[in-house]
């Protein structure tokens, strides 16, 4: 635990989108096999953000709740962790701010190391709950991942958002010092300023990741942390779910433990539900199989969860957190589940022209039309402004 107070997430809460564009359909529109997907990455479906939807209605959609329950009173700090930045300059929480009236007393800022930094958020959250455990943070990982059309990544894309109510004495789960980190310099998946979609190198990118579980591995139990038998489930970043699955293994086969398909399920099995059917989130993904483990599994009081994040370029974080007693009457699962069955199947040609739809940048106005059913909408572009409004 993080020194004497118990600290932690209080509260979670995911969002996602309008769309969803089905692996059949893609598979069909290329000409490739199914199973490819449904098998070789593990992934069904993907979430796809409707040209009214971003980072920020996202991430305010999966806020809102979290406000309502708790009250803004004793939130000081909202940390917003992304990868698909809305601007260079300005934190894209201080639209969420705005959206969810929350008080001017309150520090907002914006963190980015590709999707490892709803990490650094949470842990940045832990940090000033610790100095003052009167306050709350609101912790939010939002992103839209969006490769190339007919590119290998172009499988592993999707969207969400999750929220996250950091506290003492959380209701949730307890959050556990040590944590394992890892950073090497690797060009494995980036976007430089100019593009609005990801660069990757797949073989590479699956490499560094495994090299991060081992780095961050070590440096956890060098660090004095839980052996492995004693958790009872894995959080991983997940890119599409299939890698959970070769993370799961590589940690087992690193560890010198028999790597048997059954122990690798019930160590991972529920926490891809939900990343299976919305694809990647980048920031939000591990926090998304938490949110899938939670809602989907046995109860798991006092159970030790592993959490394994990892964000090209490469930083990665190992670290463990404890569920606690009385959790199950806190979840969300009911409005989890809505959020990803209300979404509405689109066909390949729509999805073409979301994907390829962006704003001209010469300053002028530039209204959205109306397509989201969450509660709020980006609006238009005007002035070079984004302006978002309650649906
Ligand atoms: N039936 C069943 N399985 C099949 C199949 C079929 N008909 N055809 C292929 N497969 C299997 C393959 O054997 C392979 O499995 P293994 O990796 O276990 O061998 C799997 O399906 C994928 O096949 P390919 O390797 O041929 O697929 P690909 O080259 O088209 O691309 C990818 C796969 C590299 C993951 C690509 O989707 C990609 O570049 N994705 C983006 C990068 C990424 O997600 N990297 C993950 C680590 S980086 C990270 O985690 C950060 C992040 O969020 C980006």
């Amino acid at each position: 635990m993080s020194g004497e107070t118990a600290i932690g997430i209080h509260d979670l809460s995911i969002a996602t989108t309008r769309y969803v564009l089905t692996h059949a359909t893609l598979a069909a529109q290329i000409g490739s096999d199914v199973a490819k997907y449904e098998r070789g990455i593990g992934q069904v479906s993907m979430s796809v953000a409707a040209p009214d939807e971003d980072i920020v209605t996202m991430a305010a959609a999966a806020a809102e709740p979290i406000v309502a329950r708790h009250g803004a009173d004793r939130i000081r700090t909202v940390v917003f962790a992304t990868e698909t930045a809305v601007d260079q300059a300005k934190a894209a929480g201080i639209h969420v701010h705005s959206l969810l009236g929350l008080p001017s007393a309150t520090r907002v800022v914006e963190l980015k190391q590709a999707c490892y930094s709803g990490t650094a958020a949470l842990q940045f959250g832990i940090s000033l709950v610790h100095r003052d455990p009167a306050e709350q943070v609101l912790v939010i990982a939002s992103d839209v991942s969006k490769y190339d059309l007919g590119s290998p990544g172009e499988a592993t894309q999707g969207a969400a958002a999750v929220a996250m109510l950091v506290s003492a004495d959380p209701a949730l789960v307890r959050i556990e010092d040590p944590s394992g980190i890892f950073t090497a310099d690797i060009m494995d998946f980036w976007r430089p300023n100019y593009r609005t979609t990801a660069l990757v190198d797949g073989r590479e990118s699956i490499s560094a990741y495994l090299q991060a579980v081992e780095g961050t591995w070590k440096d956890y139990t060098e660090r004095g942390g839980h052996d492995l038998d004693e958790f009872r489930a894995f959080c991983y970043h997940q890119p599409f779910t299939k890698m959970a699955n070769k993370a799961h293994r590589h940690l087992l086969n690193y560890c010198g433990h028999e790597v048997d398909e059954a122990a690798v399920n019930r160590a991972i099995g529920h926490t891809t539900t939900y990343n299976a059917v919305i694809g990647n989130s980048y920031t939000a993904s591990m926090y998304v199989a938490l949110a899938s483990l939670l809602d989907n599994a046995d109860d798991l009081t006092d159970q030790a969860i592993g959490f394994l994040s990892y964000g090209s370029g490469a930083v990665a974080e190992f670290f463990a957190g404890t569920v606690v007693p009385g959790y199950r009457a806190l979840l969300r699962s009911r409005s989890h589940r809505e959020a990803i069955s209300r979404r509405q199947d689109i066909d390949y040609a729509r999805y073409r022209e979301i994907h390829e739809h962006s704003f001209p940048v010469d300053g002028g106005d530039y209204p959205v039309p109306r397509e989201t059913t969450g509660p709020f909408r980006l609006a238009g572009l005007s002035g070079h402004k984004r302006i978002y409004e309650p649906r």
